[in-house]
């Protein structure tokens, strides 16, 4: 079922700059897609996904890996999956024993799945056996994010946390970046309440291809809010990027990207 307002964005072209500036109001998705763009001309060879949902960030590393795999765990999967996207994971397997040789890939990426898994050490652990020795390794973890495809949500991470785990794992960590200063926290709570409590984005947002790997939502974006709650949007995602540079307060962020590698 879609709304008359789904409709009329879908027949005027509109949709595309309408997600455009979703993306870019959403602090933890603009924060992820820079880092990943950031990291990306480090990437080579066979790149392994894991936990790809519907590989919203296959375009990114495209351009410098000759094979892009996206491996998904079926049961969260198939619980989540907002099934109207069109891409799918290339293989399934039983979460936790990657069905891939020892060594085999030059690139292992995993982008907000350790928060998914009872047993998030398992994962990295296999993280850390694909990996070939020479190859690199991108996950990235949440440390401040609302709670999401419930009830498959368990953890969130400091960098120390994340140290002790890629050691575990036989993997040396080169670099933490973290995603965002405390504005940007403050910010993306504020904002994601206005979205969803207030303005009702939900399935809007679906429709425009966010929240892919979330249960189909069916909510009525709330029309008569959109003057006053669309704009507010906006102007606390650009002051939280201000704020963050002008009066940086690095003991919170949204999310933690770790570059490491076999040890
Ligand atoms: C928040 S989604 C992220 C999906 C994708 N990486 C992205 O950034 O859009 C978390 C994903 O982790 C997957 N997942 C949960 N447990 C997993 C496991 N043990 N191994 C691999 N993926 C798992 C879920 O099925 C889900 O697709």
């Amino acid at each position: 079922m879609t709304t008359p307002l789904e409709r009329l964005l879908a027949a005027t072209g509109l949709k595309r700059a309408a997600r455009g500036a979703a993306d870019w109001v959403d602090l933890a998705y603009s924060h992820i897609v820079e880092q990943l763009e950031a990291v990306a001309p480090r990437t080579h060879g066979r790149l392994l996904d894991v936990g790809c949902g519907v590989k919203p960030y296959e375009y990114i590393f495209r351009p410098y890996v000759s094979e892009y795999i996206g491996v998904e765990y079926a049961k969260t999967f198939d619980a989540t999956a907002n099934l109207t996207q069109a891409v799918k994971p290339d293989v399934f397997y039983d979460g936790k024993t990657l069905p891939f040789e020892s060594r085999s890939f030059d690139t292992v990426i995993s982008i907000t799945v350790l928060e998914h898994t009872p047993d998030p050490q398992t994962v990295l652990n296999e993280i850390g056996r694909v990996v070939k020795k020479d190859g690199i390794v991108v996950v990235v973890a949440p440390f401040s994010f609302r709670l999401h495809e419930e009830p498959n949500d368990y953890f969130r991470y400091s960098p120390h946390g994340l140290r002790v785990m890629f050691d575990t794992a036989g993997l040396a960590v080169d670099e933490i970046w973290s995603q965002g200063d405390l504005w940007t926290v403050l910010g993306h709570k504020l904002n994601s309440y206005l979205a969803f409590r207030i303005a009702r984005l939900d399935a809007l947002a679906q429709m425009m291809g966010k929240l892919g790997h979330e249960d189909a939502r069916t909510t009525s974006p709330r029309l008569w809010t959109f003057p006053l709650v669309l704009p507010a949007m906006g102007l606390v995602s650009g002051s939280a990027r201000i704020l963050d540079r002008i009066a940086p307060d690095g003991s919170e962020t949204l999310s933690y990207q770790v570059i490491g590698r076999v040890k």
